[in-house]
């Protein structure tokens, strides 16, 4: 299938087109290089044997997309480009509606126009908010604590309502839990600008000695150790996750929701420990008082995508920080060097 990767130049995006690629499909990626880094193009193509195609440009662009849709004669879309730091995104709400919700909405009035009716779309466990309950399956109550969170809220609540309204939609909703790691060639990974909000990229940096210690943000949440507890998902079973989901997807009209995750978790202790072994160091931490807005414990319930997409996680805590470490110390400054 010939797939439009928006946000393709993008830690999860650049990993999923190298997948795509290997597995017959032609992705043409489109980024406006807000996150992200052209270079990455290069890496794709010496992995995946051929250089996809690549546009510069907005995905809040309609006629863009327009064309590109046409012209690439697009069979599906996965949309993956959006704004996605918590923090950020409660200084600037303004940007996160236009990017991730304007973004979206340009992009479905393009695929309508062109007659382009398959979409998977990035989404997060953000979106069921501070709950308690866990595991937390696809019918749990959806809300959100912060713009991003609701951005990604308002782009389902849109999906549900086209599915409704015009039955020949194929709408997909994947709900990614913590996304860590890399390509195991240390090739392709995450590189966030600046101090890294994430857990893993900031573990990644005191490894290779950017910083000096982790702040771990709280020990006496109700977890066996008292640190946060997060299902973390290998970033290559994520791309192996929207292979499963588009080739259930395509064709099949209505709204797709799934969990990806693990099932597991993880506490912040227990990845700073994993990580200390992948890399053979001790890695020093403190504790500080938890970060506002975090919740104890958040890990999926993974049943759905397993039984429906035949799909689940095989990469351990183990390969995440591996991957992540031979990642990190080969490319300390990312795809700029
Ligand atoms: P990323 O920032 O690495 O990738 C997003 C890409 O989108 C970047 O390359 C950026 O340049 C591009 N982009 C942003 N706004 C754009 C616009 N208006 N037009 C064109 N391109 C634009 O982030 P990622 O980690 O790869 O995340 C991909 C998607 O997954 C996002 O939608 C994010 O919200 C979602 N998600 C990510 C995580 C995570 O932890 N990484 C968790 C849950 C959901
Ligand atoms: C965060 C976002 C979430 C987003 C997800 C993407 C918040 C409140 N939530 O989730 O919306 O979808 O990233 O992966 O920002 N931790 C430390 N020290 C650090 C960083 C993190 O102790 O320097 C702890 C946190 O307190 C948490 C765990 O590590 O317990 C995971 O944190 P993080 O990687 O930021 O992910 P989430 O908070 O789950």
């Amino acid at each position: 299938m010939n797939i439009l990767v928006t946000g393709g130049t993008g830690y999860i995006g650049s990993l999923t087109s190298l997948r795509l690629l290997e597995a017959g499909h032609r992705p043409v990626l489109l980024d406006n290089l807000c996150n992200s880094h052209p270079a990455v193009l290069d890496r794709i193509a010496t992995l995946g044997g051929s250089r996809p195609q690549f546009v510069q440009g907005d995905v809040r662009d309609r006629a863009l997309l327009e064309r590109v849709l046409a012209e690439a004669q697009i069979d599906a879309v996965i949309h993956f480009a959006a704004l996605k730091a918590v923090g950020e995104s409660v200084a600037q709400p303004l940007a996160y509606y236009d990017n991730n919700v304007n973004g979206t909405l340009a992009l479905l009035h393009a695929m309508q126009t062109v007659g382009v009716r398959n979409l998977v779309f990035s989404s997060s466990a953000t979106v069921y908010g501070a709950a308690e309950q866990m595991p937390l399956y696809e019918d749990a109550p959806l809300s959100a604590t912060n713009p991003y969170g609701q951005s990604k809220l308002m782009v389902e609540h849109m999906l549900a309502d086209l599915a409704v309204a015009d039955p020949r939609w194929s709408l997909t909703a994947l709900r990614y839990f913590n996304p860590v790691g890399a390509h195991p060639s240390g090739l392709m990974g995450e590189h966030p600008q600046g101090v890294p909000n994430n857990l893993m990229p900031y573990i990644a940096q005191v490894a290779v000695g950017q910083r000096a210690s982790l702040r771990v943000f709280g020990n006496t949440y109700p977890t066996p150790d008292g640190t946060g507890v997060r299902d973390f998902i290998h970033v290559m079973d994520l791309a192996d996750g929207h292979l499963a989901a588009l080739q259930h997807g395509v064709g099949r009209p209505g709204l797709h929701v799934f969990n990806l995750g693990s099932g597991q978790g993880h506490s912040v202790l227990e990845v700073l420990a994993a990580f200390g072994q992948a890399c053979g160091k001790n890695l020093p931490f403190d504790i500080v008082p938890p970060r506002p807005g975090d919740v104890a414990s958040s890990w999926a319930d993974p049943r759905r995508a397993r039984e429906m997409l035949g799909w689940h996680t095989t990469r351990s805590l183990a390969d995440m920080c591996a991957d992540t470490w031979r990642w990190q110390s080969t490319h300390p400054q990312g795809y700029s060097v």
